[in-house]
């Protein structure tokens, strides 16, 4: 179902007291000024997934999630996590193929289908992430990049399935580099995206699918991008990790 989304993607930050401080300063700032109904994760690290949920009670409008999942259901995989095991914890969503996991740990686009496959069979959200390195955007070549990430990774899927899917489209260049891509970038990108879902699945499926922008998104951006036709929110590392930048940034959504 599409809906607007602003996930923070903690990645491998914070010790535990500090994971819970800015749980704790997030949770108050968005009781008090957040107004509408942007749904907002924050994808922690794995050993606190389960006291942020906690924290964070059963009222708050703020939902966790993990940043990855094995392919594999259980057994001999030795520091692995299942899709299972981050449902057995009542964790809804798992980000799945965030470019850092493509680069350092060589995860492509089939390996990916199948995390895609073991987070639905969960019953969780994949938010899958695509997105091109800077040579391949100064080549010309991303939105042939991007749709093939797409496609490699998710048209294996049913209709009823892939409107389970939230992608977050995040060019490779624009992560962590205080670089962010325009909105008209922004914009042009999640159209391609949106067209070849709908090539792919018809007009109505791909009108449900919420596709997040990612990379270097901060409070003075956030509303401008956010703006577009197309874009529905975002994923945000660097900033999600201070709790006033993230809070303003989900104001923009
Ligand atoms: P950034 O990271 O906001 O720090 O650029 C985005 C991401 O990696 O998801």
């Amino acid at each position: 179902m599409r809906s607007k989304i602003v996930a923070g993607n903690w990645k491998m930050n914070k010790s535990l007291e500090e994971a819970k401080a800015l749980t704790s300063e997030i949770m108050a700032m968005v009781a008090d000024e957040v107004k509408g109904d942007t749904k907002i994760v924050l994808c922690t690290p794995f050993p606190y997934l389960l006291s942020t949920k906690n924290q964070l009670g059963t009222n708050s409008r703020i939902e966790v999630g993990a940043q990855n999942c094995s392919e594999h259901d259980s057994g001999a995989y030795t520091g692995e996590t299942s899709a299972s095991m981050i449902k057995s914890i009542g964790i809804p969503y798992v980000i799945i193929g965030h470019s850092e996991r493509r680069q350092y740990f060589g995860e492509d686009g089939k390996l990916l289908a199948k995390k895609v496959d073991k987070v639905l069979a969960s019953e969780l959200t994949p938010i899958f992430c695509c997105g091109e390195p800077l040579e391949i955007r100064e080549a010309g070549t991303h939105e042939a990049l991007v749709k093939k990430q797409v496609e490699e990774s998710l048209f294996h899927l049913t209709a009823k399935a892939v409107q389970k899917v939230v992608i977050a489209y995040e060019p490779v260049w624009a992560i962590g580099t205080g670089k962010t891509a325009t909105s008209q970038q922004a914009q042009d990108m999640h159209a391609v995206i949106r067209t070849y879902l709908a090539e792919r699945y018809g007009k109505e499926v791909a009108e449900n699918i919420s596709i997040l922008y990612g990379g270097s998104v901060k409070p003075d951006n956030a509303r401008e991008i956010f703006s577009c036709p197309d874009v529905d929110g975002g994923l945000v590392g660097g900033a999600s990790l201070k709790s006033r930048d993230f809070v303003d940034i989900i104001k923009g959504a």
